[in-house]
């Protein structure tokens, strides 16, 4: 890697770096003539300490197989994503992966403790290091986790990884409305508390559309929402009277209308399902406006009521799904096809709205091309401008991952 980039920085060649490429915004595939730089090779594991958890690979290997390798000893990763199956690690981190787990495990920007990086100009960067404390200066890592490829190519992780929850439960839950589905997170994070590993929510259209598209059949009755909450824990029958606990003051409060409790693989795979497939299934409903909001909780639903309203009949389907106790919603809006004029009826207005009430337009799925002209509404201009300096002294002449992230800056 360090040869490559010595190579194209001296001759002005661009490069794209690119590992499994399920990125959503854009980040990962070339705007004009740069050179992809595939991670696929670079997809070994270098070692695994079973006394501390931390793993350290390189950063081509895919999301899934560490999962598995894990698994076997007991432990496993502490990110989760749908395109687990193809994501490599290093997009994970270069893009601060979100996912399925964050309100359990926290973000990467917790978890990973070191990194191996080359620079533009091919200089390696070694911060590979596996201590939790290390207060010696700036934290360098962070520079490059979350920079999209536009800093330096992530070449090796170090990451911490939790042990394997000795018991694990999926509910799924149907209620009748918002209000009453922030009553049911509030809940959970009391009753719960530390073993509630993930609480997703998604409207009714969600529902609709993985019946239609993936011929998954949500057991519950109809309802305008559904919630999927996990819990991991290292006891089961603790988890279970926890559980059990939850489940009777949220059945006899009368915030729930309906509910399915999994402790069995394959039934617990079957909920995961219906949620982590909702992206697939929009894909093939028509064209996808897909938006990424970071809100206060007690706000998420409420754009996605007003976009309803606003583009009326003009939309085939407005949904709304997403990591409710990280305070992300996944706004999608599908047409058939692509319509300027709908859209901008949608942006900037959407962004603004999001703006408004502090929130990001881009909670976890990042920048890349699409976005990032956007940053603004996110983001105040000295803040842009620092990152704007930062980029110049690390990739000077600007070979990485170009027309990424950031605005030119002119804009
Ligand atoms: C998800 O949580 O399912 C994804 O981040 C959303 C998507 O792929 O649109
Ligand atoms: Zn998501």
């Amino acid at each position: 890697m360090s040869q490559i980039l010595r190579y194209c920085n001296n001759r002005n060649l661009a490069v794209n770096p690119q590992g499994g490429n399920t990125g959503l915004v854009g980040g990962s595939v070339p705007v004009f003539d740069e050179i992809i730089v595939s991670t696929v090779q670079m997809n070994s594991i270098t070692s695994f300490n079973t006394n501390t958890g931390v793993l350290i690979c390189q950063t081509g290997c895919i999301l899934e197989n560490l999962n598995n390798y894990l698994e076997e000893r007991d432990f496993i990763m502490p990110l989760d994503l749908g395109s687990k199956g193809s994501c490599h690690i290093g997009g994970n981190v270069a893009t601060n992966a979100g996912g399925l787990r964050l309100l359990r495990y926290g973000s990467l920007r917790g978890t990973v403790l070191g990194l191996e990086v080359v620079l533009a100009d091919g200089t390696v960067l070694n911060c590979l290091t596996s201590l939790r404390k290390d207060n010696t200066g700036y934290d360098l890592k962070q520079l490059f986790i979350g920079s999209e490829g536009t800093l330096g190519i992530i070449t090796a992780v170090s990451i911490l990884c939790p042990r394997k929850p000795a018991s694990v439960n999926v509910v799924l839950l149907g209620c009748d409305s918002f209000d009453k589905l922030l009553d049911i997170f509030k809940e959970s994070k009391g009753t719960l508390g530390e073993i509630l590993s993930a609480f997703e929510f998604m409207d009714y259209g969600c529902r609709e559309v993985v019946r239609e598209h993936m011929k998954l059949t949500n057991p519950l009755r109809e309802a305008p929402f559904y919630i999927l909450i996990e819990t991991s824990g290292s006891n089961g029958d603790h988890d279970q009277e926890k559980l059990t606990h939850f489940l009777e003051k949220v059945m006899t409060s009368g915030l729930v209308t309906d509910g399915t409790i999994a402790t069995e693989e394959n039934k617990m795979k079957a909920l995961w399902a219906l949620r982590e497939r909702i992206a697939e299934a929009l894909a093939r409903d028509g064209y996808v406006h897909k938006y990424d909001i970071s809100l206060p909780v007690e706000k998420i639903y409420e754009i996605v009521v007003d976009m309803k309203k606003r583009l009326g009949e003009r939309v085939k389907r407005v949904v709304g799904y997403g990591h409710l106790g990280d305070g992300n919603l996944h706004l999608n809006i599908i047409t058939e096809v692509q319509d300027q004029q709908l859209l901008d009826h949608i942006e900037p207005y959407l962004y603004e709205w999001t703006a408004h009430y502090y929130g990001s337009i881009s909670a976890e799925h990042g920048l890349g091309f699409k976005k990032k002209n956007l940053i603004y509404f996110s983001k105040p201009r000295v803040a842009v401008q620092i990152m704007q300096q930062m980029k110049a002294i690390l990739d000077p002449k600007g070979i990485l991952n170009p027309y990424k992230t950031l605005p030119s800056s002119n804009q």
